[in-house]
């Protein structure tokens, strides 16, 4: 089959791992009689510094009439490069979340899984780790504080600033069906998370993926205080499966989720929609202090490539396959330096690449 697939390289260490993402899906297409076609896009600083602006109309509607997009990363060293001298609404990160929302992608799914070999990796403990952990978040990624009313003013000579929490029914009601819809492919159990003890847009939505719930009798419901699952994160990880989340919440809780597998550098994330167009991106940053040292860990890029097969060109096998790969790479003991141990065989961002690709056959 053909696909047609946006990439967006970004900024900072972007283009190396995306780099290392092509190249996997390349050898994979061959293996299973796939073609890529590649549109290379800018977004980010890399769009500011050619157009002015993070994300051109242009480059939204190329990206809107692709199979899928595959991004790297965006942004720079906040107070160091000059995009940040620039207003909020022109600086990288507003591309990105420009073209969440352009592409309504209300639904980011963030799988931490510690893989076996990690565990030394892991900052927990072993006794915490046990039979370690696999679970996904479910995060809202288009409504929120992120997409709220924003302002900075000087009210009575003082600088004041100001920042909306919004989420309407309908909005909560598609994100708790896709995290049912997640839990039900999984071990059935869904956590919603909120801060309904304080805030109004919490106490919606935990009422709201409640009747959501009832329509998901098959999966076991819990709720738990933003707060608290933060501090559980750490204590006993394997007690969850299914994180379902509005949008800072999910970008806080999946950050440390990652760091439980051993790495950010370990994560990948779908962003998905209505329909079958996704985005798809490692969950970490630009990482611009170590870009272009072939340091980076191209991991969660590649597992991203690997959702992208699955859940946008249907692809199971292959992502599998993908997947598997990445598996069998650190069973033989290659690790790039944030998931390096003693013991193991330092790699960098390109052999790393190759690693992986050569086990996709
Ligand atoms: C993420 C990132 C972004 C977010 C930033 C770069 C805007 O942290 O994808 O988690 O907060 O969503
Ligand atoms: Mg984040």
């Amino acid at each position: 089959m053909e696909f047609s697939v946006a990439v967006i390289p970004g900024d900072g260490i972007g283009p190396e791992i995306i780099r290392e993402a092509k190249k996997v899906l390349d050898k994979a297409g061959k293996v299973y009689g796939h073609r890529f076609h590649y549109t290379e896009l800018l977004m980010g600083g890399a769009s500011i510094d050619v157009h002015g602006v993070p994300l051109t109309e242009e480059t939204l509607a190329t990206a809107k009439k692709s199979d899928a997009v595959l991004l790297g990363a965006v942004g720079g060293n906040v107070g160091v490069s000059n995009w940040y001298s620039l207003p909020p609404e022109l600086r990288p990160e507003a591309g990105l979340l420009k073209i969440r929302k352009g592409l309504e992608l209300f639904a980011n799914l963030r799988p931490a899984l510690l893989f076996e070999d990690l565990k030394k990796a892991c900052p927990l403990k072993e006794e915490i780790i046990g039979e370690g952990f696999d679970m996904i978040v479910v995060r809202e990624l288009t409504g929120g504080l992120y997409f709220g009313e924003r302002k900075t003013v000087v009210e009575n000579g003082l600088r004041k600033a100001y920042d909306t929490l919004t989420y309407d029914e309908e909005e909560i009601r598609r994100i708790a069906r896709a995290g049912f819809e997640t839990a039900r492919k999984r071990r059935k159990k869904l956590c919603s998370v909120d801060k309904a003890n304080v805030i109004d847009s919490s106490r919606l939505w935990r009422q709201v993926v409640k009747e959501v719930g009832k329509d998901y009798p098959d999966v076991e419901l819990s709720d738990m205080l933003v707060d608290n699952c933060a501090m559980q994160l750490v204590k006993d990880p394997g007690q969850f499966d299914v994180i379902l989340t509005e949008n800072m919440f999910g970008d806080i809780l999946s950050d440390e989720a990652s760091m439980i597998t051993g790495s950010i550098g370990m994560l990948p994330s779908a962003s998905l929609g209505k329909t079958k167009l996704g985005l798809y991106e490692p969950s970490h940053g630009s990482a611009p202090d170590i870009a272009g040292q072939n340091k980076a860990n191209p991991m969660a890029t590649i597992l991203s490539a690997a959702m992208m097969l699955r859940y946008s060109f249907d692809l199971e096998e292959e992502a599998l396959k993908i997947e598997e790969a990445v598996r069998k790479v650190l069973s033989k003991g290659y690790r790039t330096v944030d998931i390096m141990s003693p013991g193991n065989v330092l790699v960098g961002t390109d052999k790393m690449g190759d690693l992986i690709a050569e086990e996709v056959k």
